[in-house]
């Protein structure tokens, strides 16, 4: 049989595999090896899914809801959506204008799809969730991205969006609270964004993935501001916020022409979401909440420990989180020391010598700092974090 001369088609060629993933791999690689690993690269609660969640998904199987359901989602999860989002956040979303998708990440690749033209720019704000570059590269778009200032918190302002909108700006990617960072946007800042875009007609996507996870400010959305609807797009997911990162729901709320575009889109790859996991998701949006809040305080006990530790660490600075479950430090001090060349050296090395996964800042686009993800337990923390200060301490 005769191979292809170039059997990978070129627009693979212009995504690269998530690193977030990678370090995944690797640190599950010397696991299995049977190697002691402590892992703050995991961006996944380790909380088990609710009780009532599971339950419902149970009963789903005992009612044989396992069949094809409507390709953008059931009526009666898009209505919960609806609900859930109007009773959160005051928004007055229609069933219409929801689009039911498997996994948050999935409702971001089918927006960008359907939106984005080749040679169209996306305004993306620096460090950046990894799969925003990706997807907007793969739809023939061009990232524009934002740089922040560390000593501000990482947060994003409206003057620093408005410099570069040019003619061809058709997207801004907003994602409050942020992974990698944890900053959280200003509501007043974030209104100024809103106007600044929906005035010029650019699309505003507001990635609401942790949307419930803030230490000092209430949840709200960029959604509910008037007039919000025509440019704003939500793109939702339950992973985090119930503990269903496995399930795979996520979701839109966006124009009704752009659920059109995304529906016909989705119809031809995944169809629709799992069906069980959508019953699971309806009673994770109308049942009780109080999980949300439970996990929420042990959050933030966490990011309290781990933002201590890493300040007592010579050299290292950590902006303080105020949403997520992530901590974003400057390691710079051991950069260019011990052959510690960049943050992906640093975390290989980290992983190499004292056992501990995180992510390294090139993949959110910054290069002196790395993410750790404290969706972990307390004891996993400690012992991490005395490993990670022994390492820095002998390398700076
Ligand atoms: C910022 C952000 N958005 C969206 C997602 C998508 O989550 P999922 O596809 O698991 O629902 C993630 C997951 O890590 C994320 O960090």
């Amino acid at each position: 049989m005769q191979v292809a001369a170039n059997p990978i088609a070129e627009r693979i060629s212009s995504i690269s595999v998530s690193s977030t993933l990678k370090v995944a791999q690797d640190a599950e690689k010397l696991r299995s090896e049977g190697v002691d690993v402590v892992d703050f690269g995991a961006g996944e609660p380790d909380f088990p899914t609710p009780d009532n969640i599971k339950q419902a998904a149970i009963r789903a199987l005992e009612q044989n809801f396992t069949k094809y359901t409507p390709a953008g989602g059931t009526a009666e999860l898009k209505k919960a959506i609806c609900e859930r989002h109007t009773q959160d956040f005051g928004t007055d979303y229609k069933p219409s204008e929801c689009l039911v998708t498997v996994g948050g990440k999935h409702v971001i690749f089918n927006l960008t799809q359907a939106l984005i033209n080749p040679g169209d720019e996306v305004i993306i704000p620096v460090p950046y969730w990894v799969t925003y570059k990706d997807v907007v590269n793969y739809a023939g778009g061009k990232c524009v991205f934002v740089d922040t200032d560390e000593s501000a918190g990482f947060v994003v302002s409206a003057a620093m969006i408005e410099k570069h909108i040019t003619p061809r700006t058709k997207l801004v990617i907003i994602n409050s609270p942020s992974n990698p960072s944890g900053a959280v946007m200003d509501r007043g800042e974030f209104e100024k964004i809103f106007h600044l875009t929906s005035q010029r007609g650019i699309y505003l996507m507001t990635d609401e993935c942790y949307c419930k996870f803030l230490y000092d400010s209430e949840p709200w959305s960029v959604a509910s501001l008037p007039g919000a609807k025509e440019t704003v797009l939500v793109a939702g997911s339950l992973s985090k916020t119930y503990a269903m990162t496995g399930w795979r729901i996520g979701f839109g709320l966006v124009p009704q022409s752009v659920v059109g575009a995304m529906t016909k889109l989705q119809s031809h790859s995944t169809s629709n979401p799992t069906s069980i996991s959508q019953k699971a998701a309806v009673e994770a949006l109308r049942g009780p909440q109080d999980s949300v809040a439970a996990m929420l305080a042990e959050y933030r006990k966490r990011r309290d420990f781990v933002v201590k530790r890493l300040r007592e660490i010579p050299g290292v600075k950590c902006a303080e989180p105020r949403g997520a479950f992530y901590v974003y430090p400057n390691i710079s001090v051991v950069l260019g020391k011990n052959g510690i060349a960049d943050t992906l050296k640093f975390s290989e090395r980290l992983l190499a010598d004292v056992q501990v996964a995180v992510v390294p800042g090139e993949a959110f686009g910054t290069n002196e700092h790395v993410r750790i993800s404290y969706a972990t337990s307390m004891h996993e923390l400690e012992r991490g974090l005395d490993r990670i200060h022994q390492f820095i301490a002998k390398n700076a």
